[in-house]
């Protein structure tokens, strides 16, 4: 694969279809009338596995089986919930699975990765660390690595969220995404630019990330290896973009950037929660 393109979305759809949900798209009438929008939340928290992240993880590890049917198993590096996308999305392929995940990490997510079948193996806290223990996977087991954005194959998965978007809401104006590696919003951008160019792609980070000055550059700024930030959005921790997801969001994201502190995550989840009772 190049560059992934819209085409690859579309056989993502297809390749994917029968292991992930097609995820609701939930309204409240008290939030359009709080913000003077009209405002759509697609409802990934009730996806496979609990996030977006299988869409991305079952194209990849089936993507990769495809290419090589006597692949001997699959590995990844994930303190959450790409971890147990791609331990789910191992286990319907039928390969082990190996999970580097960083010792602090919750021991609810540590179960959840072992409840599909996959060994955790666990390293250092760093993202030196869980890179250099993966490696060490595949070159002791000769697993293939299921990369959780720096993957065409996974950009590709996501982007089938804008697939279906765009067809509950044909006609959407803006869409805000959520950035840490920057696989969803590389997909997602992939696709709206394509099907509906005059809708804007948003990307929305944790206050510190710094993604605007890197799109104004051109090029990324941020430091290697790279930070994890302290934030609430505990799915978004890495401060810098994969370089193939970057590569991506350079060519089709804008500025501006919008920067949430945890405050304002607080207070959105809470007000969210109350009104839609969905976390
Ligand atoms: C719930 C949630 N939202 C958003 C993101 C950011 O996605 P990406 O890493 O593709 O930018 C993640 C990443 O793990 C996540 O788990």
């Amino acid at each position: 694969m190049g560059e992934v393109g819209l085409d690859d979305v579309r056989s993502a759809h297809e390749r994917v279809q029968r292991y992930v949900h097609r995820t609701p798209v939930v309204t409240s009438q008290y939030l359009d009338e709080l913000s003077g929008r009209q405002l759509f939340f697609k409802a990934e928290n009730l996806q496979k596995t609990g996030s977006f992240k299988a869409r991305g993880a079952c194209n990849c590890v089936l993507s990769i089986l495809e290419q090589d049917p006597g692949v001997t198993g699959i590995v990844t590096h994930s303190s959450g919930n790409h971890g147990q996308a791609t331990a789910y999305a191992a286990r319907l392929a039928g390969l082990p699975c190996a999970v580097v995940v960083p010792r602090d990490t919750a021991s609810v997510k540590i179960d959840a990765i072992r409840s599909y079948g996959a060994e955790v193996l666990l390293c250092d806290p760093t993202p030196v660390a869980r890179r250099e223990a993966c490696a060490r996977v595949v070159e002791q087991m000769n697993y293939a690595v299921a990369e959780s954005s720096n993957s065409y194959s996974t950009i590709a998965g996501q982007g089938t969220i804008a697939l279906e978007m765009l067809q509950q809401v044909p006609d959407m104006d803006a869409i805000l995404v959520a950035v840490s590696g920057g696989g969803m919003i590389a997909g997602i951008a992939t696709v709206v630019t394509e099907l509906r160019p005059e809708c804007k792609v948003l990307a929305v980070e944790p206050d510190g990330k710094q993604l605007e000055p890197c799109l104004r550059a051109g090029r990324p700024l941020w430091p290697d290896p790279p930070r994890m930030l302290r934030t609430l959005a505990d799915g978004c921790r890495l401060q810098q973009c994969s370089p193939r997801a970057f590569a991506v969001i350079r060519r089709l994201v804008a500025p501006p950037v919008i920067s949430v502190t945890d405050r304002q995550i607080a207070g959105a989840t809470q007000l969210f929660w109350q009104r839609t009772k969905l976390i």
